[in-house]
Parts: C-alpha cells; sequence; structure tokens
C-alpha cells in the first residue's frame, strides 16, 4: 500500500501537467526546447531558424510537433541499448508528451520567466554556448569570402596567438559568423616556443582546393609539435573538461584551422575562430588526442583497403592494440562521409569482456555527434580496439555524391567525395578512482 502512494506521489510530481492542466510554455516546454534544440536552433548555428523565444517556437508548433513526435528532430544517431552517453539529446517520451500536449492546448504561455531567456540571450550575444564570457578569443584576421560557385572547399587558416603565460584550459568552442556554410573544422594548436621563429610572415590562408594550395608548405616549420587537435560538426557545442582535467594552452604559436565549407550558391563571407575558456584550478589530468583509422594510426591496417566500388555495399574492419598503459576514455567520435551506412567500434581482451564503445546503426553525414560517456570507459593496456564500418556505394543511398555511382577512395585528402574510416578518442591515463568515478560535464 505505501509502495503504491510513493508511485502516485512520484507520477505526480514529475509530470504535474499530466493530472489534465496542459503544459504551460515557461514552466513545462522551454526548459526542454533550450537544452535540446537551441545548440543548432539559434543564430549563426546549422538550423535553419532559431527556437529561442516563445515566439519562435510558436509559430513554428505545427511543424515542430511533426518532427519531434517522428524523433526526426532533435537528430541522435546512435545506438543507446549499445551504449549511452552524457550528451544524449534524444527527447525522452515525457517531453515529447510535454511538448504535444503543449501545442494541443493552443501553446498556452503560462507565466512568463524572462529570466531564463535573459540569461541565454546574453550567451549567444557574447558569442558562446558556454555559461560565461571566453578568456581568449582567436579569430581570423579577415573575412574569408566564398565563393558562390557551387564548389565545395577546403580551406585553412592560420591564427597566431602570444600570451602572458601559458594557461590552463577549461573548454573550447570554434566560433563562426555563420555555421551554415560549414560541415566541419578541424583545429591543431602549435606550441612556437622559439621567438626567432615568425608567427607572421607566412601565408594567413590557403585554398587547399585551390591553384596555391601549396603554399600550406609555409607552415611546417610551425608544426614541431602539437598541444591538443579538436573539431566541430554541426550540433557540436562547447568541448569541455571534467575536474582536474584539460590540457595547456601554449604562451605562443598558430592555430591551424581547417574548414570544410559546403557548395554555396551565393558569395558568403566567413569569419572563424576558437573561444578559449580557462580555469584557475590545476590539470592534473592531462587530456590526450589519438585519431585511427583514415588521416591516424593504422591506416594502411583497414581490411580490405578502403576502395568502395560501385554498386556495392561493402564492409571494413580496423583492428589496434592499445600498447600504452591503461587508459579512461572521455569521449568517442566516429567519422565517415557520404557512403556511411554503419559504424560500429569495441574493445576486446584476451580474457574477458567486450567493451562497447559506439554504434551508429544508421549513419547520416548531416547529424554527427562528438559522444560524450557518462563515465570513464576502461581501455586496459593490450586491449583491442575493433572498427567496423560499412558504405553504401549503390544508387539507392539518397546521399550518395556520384550518378551514376563511382569507384570511391581514401586518398587521404579528406574530400568528402572520398571516403574515411576514423575513430578519434580523447582520454586520460588511467587512476585508481575511475571505477567509481561519474564525469561532471559543463
Ligand atoms: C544537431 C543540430 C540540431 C538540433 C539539436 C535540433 N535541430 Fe532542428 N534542424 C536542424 C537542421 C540543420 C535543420 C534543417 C535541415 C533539415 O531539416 O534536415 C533542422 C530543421 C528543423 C525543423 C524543420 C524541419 C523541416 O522539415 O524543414 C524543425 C521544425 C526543427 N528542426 C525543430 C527542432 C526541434 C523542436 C529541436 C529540439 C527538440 C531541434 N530541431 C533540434 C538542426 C538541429
Amino acid at each position: 500500500m505505501l509502495f503504491r502512494k510513493g508511485l502516485v506521489l512520484v507520477f505526480l510530481l514529475l509530470c504535474d501537467w499530466c493530472a489534465g492542466q496542459a503544459p504551460e510554455f515557461y514552466k513545462d516546454v522551454q526548459p526542454i526546447i533550450h537544452a535540446n534544440c537551441v545548440p543548432c536552433h539559434r543564430a549563426g548555428e546549422a538550423a535553419p531558424f532559431p527556437l529561442v523565444t516563445f515566439e519562435d517556437v510558436t509559430k513554428r508548433s505545427k511543424f515542430i510537433k511533426q518532427v519531434v513526435s517522428s524523433r526526426y528532430m532533435p537528430p541522435w544517431k546512435a545506438d543507446n541499448h549499445y551504449n549511452s552517453f552524457a550528451n544524449d539529446r534524444s527527447l525522452s517520451e515525457k517531453d515529447i508528451k510535454a511538448i504535444v500536449e503543449w501545442i494541443d492546448a493552443g501553446t498556452p504561455k503560462g507565466k512568463a520567466n524572462a529570466k531564463a531567456e535573459q540569461e541565454l540571450q546574453a550567451r549567444l550575444d557574447a558569442g558562446t554556448a558556454y555559461k560565461r564570457k571566453p578568456d581568449l578569443k582567436l579569430s581570423m584576421k579577415e573575412a574569408f569570402t566564398l565563393k558562390g560557385d557551387a564548389k565545395e572547399r577546403f580551406v585553412m587558416f592560420k591564427i597566431p596567438f602570444e600570451m602572458a603565460q601559458e594557461a590552463n584550459v577549461e573548454a573550447i568552442e570554434f566560433t563562426s559568423n555563420n555555421k551554415k556554410l560549414i560541415h566541419h573544422a578541424n583545429f591543431a594548436i602549435h606550441p612556437v616556443p622559439d621567438a626567432s621563429v615568425d608567427l607572421h610572415n607566412t601565408v594567413n590562408v590557403v585554398d587547399l582546393s585551390g591553384a596555391e594550395g601549396d603554399k600550406y608548405y609555409e607552415w611546417v616549420k610551425y608544426k614541431k609539435e602539437m598541444t591538443y587537435y579538436g573539431g566541430w560538426i554541426p550540433g557540436t557545442t562547447v568541448e569541455a573538461y571534467p575536474e582536474d582535467m584539460g590540457w595547456i594552452m601554449p604562451k605562443r604559436g598558430v592555430v591551424l584551422l581547417t574548414v570544410h565549407f559546403g557548395p554555396s550558391s551565393l558569395d558568403a563571407e566567413s569569419i572563424d575562430g576558437l573561444n578559449v575558456f580557462f580555469k584557475k584550478t590545476p590539470i592534473k589530468r592531462k587530456v590526450k588526442v589519438i585519431s585511427l583509422g583514415s588521416g591516424g594510426i593504422g591506416e594502411k591496417e583497414i581490411t580490405p583497403p578502403l576502395m568502395i566500388f560501385a554498386n556495392e555495399v561493402n564492409s571494413f574492419k580496423l583492428r589496434i592494440a592499445n600498447n600504452q598503459p591503461d587508459i579512461s576514455l572521455l569521449y568517442a567520435w566516429p567519422h565517415m562521409h557520404y557512403l556511411g551506412k554503419e559504424f560500429k567500434a569495441y574493445a576486446t581482451q584476451a580474457a574477458g569482456d567486450t567493451i562497447p564503445l559506439v554504434h551508429v546503426p544508421a549513419w547520416d553525414f548531416r547529424w554527427q555527434e562528438i559522444y560524450k560517456y557518462k563515465k570513464p570507459v576502461l581501455l586496459p593496456k593490450g586491449a583491442v580496439v575493433t572498427v567496423e564500418a560499412t558504405y553504401d556505394n549503390t544508387a539507392s543511398n539518397p546521399a550518395n555524391p556520384h550518378n551514376p555511382p563511382q569507384l570511391v577512395l581514401s586518398t587521404g585528402n579528406m574530400r568528402s567525395d572520398q571516403e574515411m574510416m576514423t575513430l578519434i578518442l580523447m582520454y586520460v591515463d588511467r587512476e585508481p578512482g575511475d571505477d567509481a568515478l561519474v564525469f561532471k560535464w559543463n
């Protein structure tokens, strides 16, 4: 009897509009929208319209009802039965019910809560999705003009930096005045401690797809070391690190930013860069990144070699052993292009269970994600990481960039009409308390 009462109480607490009262915007709907939609649906981001205010949302309520009911939005492609992630953006049944019932009830506003909206707007105005303003804003010297000739382009930008002293990084964020133009971006942070190496006397921009692509070699002198390598794909926001973890931004160096622009039919300007957030607390555990497969370790060991014949569906495998001491994974970032159909990664030990890493059963190039683990995933020394990737190079793949289908290779230039099979892992060295640790992602 007591147990039943408890259940009823919990039910009422979780869902006070279930008892017959219609959900209200500010109380019931706005928190769901802000957490799960606004990362993309805000000015400058990848989605076509903002969903920040009451008006933004009510204006499109019919559409919103459709896309949340069908689970088309928010896009979330990982198999949650294989592994669950801290940044899972898919809506719960309860969230969907709240949104749908609110719309069916005629989108009642309820008591306005301007505070959440103003706080969000202030962050958007400051050009960041993080909870505070950046400590260091790095940006291209001048805007890059993307020609409206419907060609895709890979363009690299050099952004030099010099600070009074090195700093502990708490979070980093890719910024752009217009992310709709961009398929993805990667950045490498190179320290250049030697003051005799001039950071400015080389080109600032290289269009890798253009005639002067080999100007890139002017930057070789900056690339002796790399502090960090990160990226942005539609939907990703700030990369923040748990307590005690992060990496150290060197005092002086360059950011080499590679931007993959999608085809644009209008001339457009792009101003891109990074926001960096520092923390005063020490970094006890350095975050490291490893890239497996195309463009990284083991590229040549993909079997069979990554050649995808026209009119075929093909699977490929990569197996790589962890030769370092035990490590704890923070995130997994799978990457393929348009022919991608399925991606699965796991680790196995000589004696022991399979460690699931990530599974994307129905790959979609448009909706990629950096998957953050809830807890440190142990990758013990000697464990073998296996990546299995399937590609559909037939005419029935609507994303196939070639019509009719053609042989597709992976020649390392990362063009999106070629293919990649890559798993990027972010990790720290394993420590004894990690079994019990739950990450506090910001
Ligand atoms: C990962 C980024 C991302 C997230 C998160 C996201 N959207 Fe979208 N949304 C997009 C993009 C990009 C488009 C346009 C492309 C498309 O429709 O496929 C879009 C399109 C839409 C459309 C128009 C659909 C159409 O057929 O034209 C609606 C409505 C929408 N989103 C609502 C939402 C709602 C509601 C949420 C949260 C519950 C949400 N979105 C979360 C990126 C996102």
